[in-house]
């Protein structure tokens, strides 16, 4: 088992990273000093596979539990979902001396993560991340939040987790797509800040709980020197994800997985770098290569339309005087934000994912 300690004063964490971990949720939680009732926040169908395991662990230390279902799938991060589940919580009790705990993937601990955000101004959350994606990324940092039509994220809180507890074993179960998609991120690590991630995830040479944890002291790292995306530095996680988040929204939440998007995004924002920051040919490949090795996507479905991509950054981003700061890569392992990409920089980036002609 490993142990990353998330560095921030008196929000700092414990990462619990390792096989078997659902068993010990008491506890982790015990040792965080949690001691009110836990809400355990599932989607139906992690819950169907986990909560049963883990409401006995939280059990055996003598924490109460309610359990507060919601519908699998990023439909579920909406006002409304959070909204009835707060709803939820109060029906049953819980208070201003009780935790919730997110046992789930990314959705269910944005989502989670957002309602114990809001609900008696604030409780605290315990993450139980049970996708790759959520290990390597969503379930450290605490970006919490829900989305709208109008984009991603949109309504949210910084609310750091008081523990994360990262059972890999419970990655044995997801679907292909879904265990593909949680690789986006992990290569997104490899682009920004470790370019041995890329040669490792070609070659299928790495153990699964020491690369989990590896990504997590990477996210750690730009999480502790800059919490709350203000300096530059956290904002270099969001490779791939201005391009592809804006595809997501035009898809249709629901329609392709976050780490589809990103793979996407990143493909995109890889030609940008070529072009912007000299990025070299050969390193461009390498990543498309990567991105390949997971049956991820590179190309835009023809149903997308591309000019309501455009729009939808447009809308979302902030251009000053026709230029928007973008995350580019000038060589595998190593990010910046840019202050000189334009529209039309991101039009071309976005042709790269025309289908190529059969
Ligand atoms: P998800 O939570 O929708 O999970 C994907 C699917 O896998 C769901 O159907 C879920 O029921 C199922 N599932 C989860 N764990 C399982 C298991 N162990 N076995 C079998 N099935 C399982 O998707 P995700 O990719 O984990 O998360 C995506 C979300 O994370 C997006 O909303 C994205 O915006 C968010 N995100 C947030 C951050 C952050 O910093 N907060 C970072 C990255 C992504
Ligand atoms: N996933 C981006 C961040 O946590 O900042």
């Amino acid at each position: 088992m490993g142990i990353v300690t998330i560095e921030l004063g008196p929000r700092s964490y414990s990462v619990h990273v390792g096989e078997g971990l659902l068993d010990e949720a008491g506890r982790i939680c015990r040792a965080a000093r949690l001691t009110g009732r836990a809400a355990v926040v599932s989607d139906r169908k992690v819950d169907d596979l986990y909560g049963g395991r883990v409401s006995n662990a939280l059990a055996k230390e003598g924490i109460k539990v309610s359990n507060h279902l919601v519908d699998p799938g990023e439909l579920s991060k909406s006002f409304e979902v959070a909204a009835s589940l707060c709803e939820d919580f109060a029906r049953h009790g819980v208070d201003r001396h009780s935790f919730v705990l997110a046992l789930g993937g990314g959705v269910v601990g944005d989502l989670a993560g957002f309602a114990a955000a809001v609900y008696y101004r604030g409780v605290p959350v315990v993450q139980v991340p049970t996708t790759i994606m959520a290990q390597v990324d969503s379930s450290v940092g605490g970006k919490t939040g829900i989305n709208l039509s109008a984009g991603k994220n949109l309504v949210g809180a910084f609310h750091q987790p008081v523990a994360v507890i990262a059972d890999t074993t419970t990655l044995g179960t997801l679907g292909r797509r879904e265990w593909n998609e949680g690789f986006a991120e992990v290569i997104k690590y490899g682009v920004i800040r470790e370019k041995a991630l890329l040669s490792d995830l070609q070659s299928g040479t790495f153990d699964l709980p020491e690369l989990v944890r590896r990504c997590v002291e990477i996210k750690a790292s730009f999480v502790q020197e800059d919490e709350r995306e203000t300096t530059g530095t956290r904002a270099l996680l969001n490779f791939g994800h201005t391009i592809g988040h804006a595809i997501e929204a035009v898809a249709g939440y629901g329609s392709l997985l976050h780490g589809e998007a990103v793979a996407l995004g990143m493909v995109a924002a890889a030609q940008v770098s070529a072009k912007r920051a000299g990025l070299p040919k050969e390193e461009l490949e390498e990543l498309v290569r990567a991105i390949r090795r997971f049956d991820l996507p590179t190309e835009l479905p023809d149903r997308l339309s591309r000019s309501q991509i455009l729009e939808r950054i447009f809308s979302d981003k902030k251009f000053v005087n026709g230029k928007i700061r973008f995350v580019v890569t000038p060589g595998l392992g190593n990010a910046l934000l840019a202050d000189n990409v334009t529209m039309d920089d991101l039009e071309f980036g976005l042709s790269a994912l025309d289908p190529s002609p059969r």
